[in-house]
C-alpha cells in the first residue's frame, strides 16, 4: 500500500450519536479508515449533503451492512494513499467520490472506480455536490427511464438536489423538461436551469398543465420522489409506452392507482434505490457519467446548483436548513 507518512491515526468525523434530529449528529474522534483492495484512501475536503442522510440520522435508513455507520453518501478532496490492486489514482489526484457511508469525516476510504476526476474548474465545495444526483439520475432518468431527445421528462422535486440535477442534464441531452415545485421561487430556479415548464404543485394540478403543454400527450418519463397520491396522477399523466420511475416515497410508500390506464397506455413503473447496489454497478455509472456527462461539466453546460455551505462541524444545521425545505440545489459540509 503506497501511504503518505503525513496521515494521522485520528480523525474528526460527524456520527449519528442516536436517532433523532439535527442535534444528534456530533463530532467525535474515530480511527483513520485503512484503504483495503481496490480501494483509496481520500483525505476529504467537502462532503455533499443528501435527504438520505436526514433519513439516515432519523433511524429510517439504516446503512447496509457492511457499510460505514457515518453518514455522507458523496465527498471531493485528495488521494492520500492507495490500497493493494487499485491502479487508476495516486497521491494528490484530486477527486469527487460516490461513497458507501463515512463521508462526514476527514477521511474516507472508497472503491476506486466510485471516485472521479474532479472536472477543471470546479471547487472541492462544488465537485462534492455532483456524485450522489449525477449517479442516481444517470441511471434512473436514462438508464431505467430511457429518457432519449425529443421527448418529456415530467420532473417531481424540481429544485432538489436531484432535480437541479437532472433538469441540467435532460436538456442538455435534448429532452424537454417540466418540473413541478412547491413555490414560485423554486419554479423560477428550475425554468432558469433549463426547464421548459415548472407548475406549483401547490397552486395548479400538474395534470392538467402537463397535458396542456403536451397538446394531451402527456410525459414520456416522469422521474418521481413522492409517492403517495403522485402515483395515480403519474398514471393519469404519462403518455403512451411511459415510463414512470420511482425514487423516494415522501408522501407515502403506499397508494391505490388505476391499473387499467396502466394496461390501456403500456405504462412500465418501475424504482431503485442506489445505497445498496454493488461497488462495479456503481463503477459502471461512473464510468458512464465520465465518458457522456464530464465534458457537460467541464464546459459548465451543466453544473450542481449551491444552496449554502456549513462546516464540518455545523453538519446538525445543514440537516436543519434541509429539513426547513427552503434550499434550491445541494447542501454542502466544508471538511477544511
Ligand atoms: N432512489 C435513490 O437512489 C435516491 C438517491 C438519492 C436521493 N433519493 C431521494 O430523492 C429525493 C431528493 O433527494 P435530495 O437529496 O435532492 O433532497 P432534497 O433536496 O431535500 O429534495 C426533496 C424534494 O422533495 C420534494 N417534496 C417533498 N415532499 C413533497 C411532497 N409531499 N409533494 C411534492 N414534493 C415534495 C421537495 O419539493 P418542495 O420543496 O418543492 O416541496 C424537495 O424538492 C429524496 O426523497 C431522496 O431520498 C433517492
Amino acid at each position: 500500500m503506497a501511504i503518505d507518512s503525513s496521515i494521522p491515526a485520528k480523525m474528526t468525523a460527524v456520527a449519528i450519536s442516536s436517532p433523532g434530529g439535527p442535534r444528534v449528529l456530533k463530532a467525535e474522534r474515530r480511527d483513520v479508515p485503512q484503504p483495503g483492495q481496490n480501494e483509496v484512501l481520500v483525505r476529504v475536503r467537502a462532503a455533499g449533503v443528501n435527504r438520505p442522510d436526514v433519513q439516515q440520522r432519523k433511524g429510517a435508513y439504516p446503512p447496509p451492512p457492511g457499510a460505514s455507520d457515518l453518514p455522507g453518501l458523496e465527498v471531493s478532496g485528495e488521494v492520500v494513499a492507495v490500497g493493494e490492486g487499485a491502479v487508476r489514482w495516486r497521491p494528490g489526484d484530486a477527486v469527487c467520490a460516490l461513497t458507501n457511508g463515512g463521508g462526514y469525516a476527514e477521511y474516507v476510504a472508497v472503491h476506486e472506480s466510485n471516485a472521479l476526476p474532479i472536472p477543471h474548474g470546479f471547487t472541492f465545495t462544488e465537485a462534492a455536490a455532483i456524485p450522489e444526483t449525477f449517479f442516481t439520475v444517470w441511471h434512473n432518468v436514462f438508464q431505467r427511464g430511457g429518457l432519449k431527445a425529443g421527448e418529456v421528462l415530467l420532473l417531481h422535486g424540481g429544485s432538489s438536489g436531484i432535480g437541479t440535477t437532472a433538469i441540467q442534464l435532460a436538456s442538455a441531452l435534448g429532452a424537454t423538461v417540466i418540473a413541478t415545485a412547491g413555490s414560485g421561487e423554486k419554479c423560477e430556479a428550475c425554468v432558469k436551469l433549463g426547464a421548459a415548464r415548472a407548475i406549483n404543485y401547490k397552486t395548479e394540478d400538474f395534470v392538467t398543465a402537463v397535458k396542456e403543454m403536451t397538446d394531451g400527450q402527456g410525459a414520456n418519463v416522469i422521474l418521481d420522489m413522492v409517492g403517495g397520491d403522485y402515483v395515480a396522477r403519474n398514471y393519469h399523466v404519462a403518455a403512451v409506452e411511459g415510463r414512470i420511475v420511482q425514487i423516494a416515497t415522501q408522501a407515502g410508500a403506499v397508494a391505490s392507482a388505476d391499473f387499467s390506464r396502466l394496461m390501456m397506455k403500456r405504462l412500465t413503473h418501475t424504482g431503485s434505490t442506489l445505497r445498496p447496489r454493488t461497488i462495479e454497478f456503481k463503477g459502471q455509472i461512473a464510468a458512464a457519467l465520465e465518458a457522456q456527462v464530464w465534458p457537460l461539466l467541464a464546459s459548465r453546460r451543466v453544473a450542481p446548483v449551491m444552496d449554502m455551505i456549513f462546516p464540518l462541524a455545523d453538519a446538525w444545521r445543514a440537516h436543519e436548513r434541509m429539513e426547513e425545505g427552503d434550499h434550491i440545489g445541494k447542501i454542502v459540509l466544508d471538511v477544511g
